[in-house]
């Protein structure tokens, strides 16, 4: 299992080559809000354990072992984000925050069960809005005069 700051870096380049069809270390050292002498740093590092091709000067892509850890992190951050979204969490910088620390640890066990449990949710949307409507975030009755 790659460490966590490995996952972020193929998350990142991941979701960069989808966007724009390319990552530089430049758009990397943004997108992870770090120096690029360390984005280089890392990509020699994952090149030698294999999840990049990386050629100074010249650009990174990923290998097939990097998208595919690249694809999960990217998925799991989607579908988290949706999670939270959906249990009413409305600050998006905190929602990211908090996705950011989990799409990491889940076991694929319960990264799936909560994936069917987004999909109950989107199926049935009288049912997730009845949940909603009953709690508040501070756990009040959302329906109470002073709620
Ligand atoms: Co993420």
């Amino acid at each position: 299992m790659p460490t966590h700051s490995v996952e972020d870096y193929l998350e990142r380049m991941y979701n960069l080559i989808n966007e724009k069809g390319y990552a530089r270390v430049s758009d990397i050292a943004d997108a992870l809000e770090i120096q690029p002498p360390s984005v280089t740093h890392m990509l020699q590092r994952l090149d030698e354990e294999g999840y990049v091709e990386y050629e100074k000067y010249r650009g990174v892509t990923l290998t097939e072992k990097g998208e595919a850890v690249g694809r999960d992190i990217a998925e799991r951050h989607r579908d988290l984000t949706t999670l939270l979204e959906l249990l009413g969490v409305e600050d998006d910088e905190l929602i990211f925050r908090d996705v950011e620390g989990i799409e990491h640890y889940l076991s694929p066990e319960s990264m799936e069960r909560i994936r069917a449990l987004v999909d109950f949710a989107r199926e049935h949307p009288g049912w997730w809005d009845e949940f909603r409507a009953g709690r508040s975030v501070s756990g009040k009755d959302a329906s109470s005069p002073d709620a």
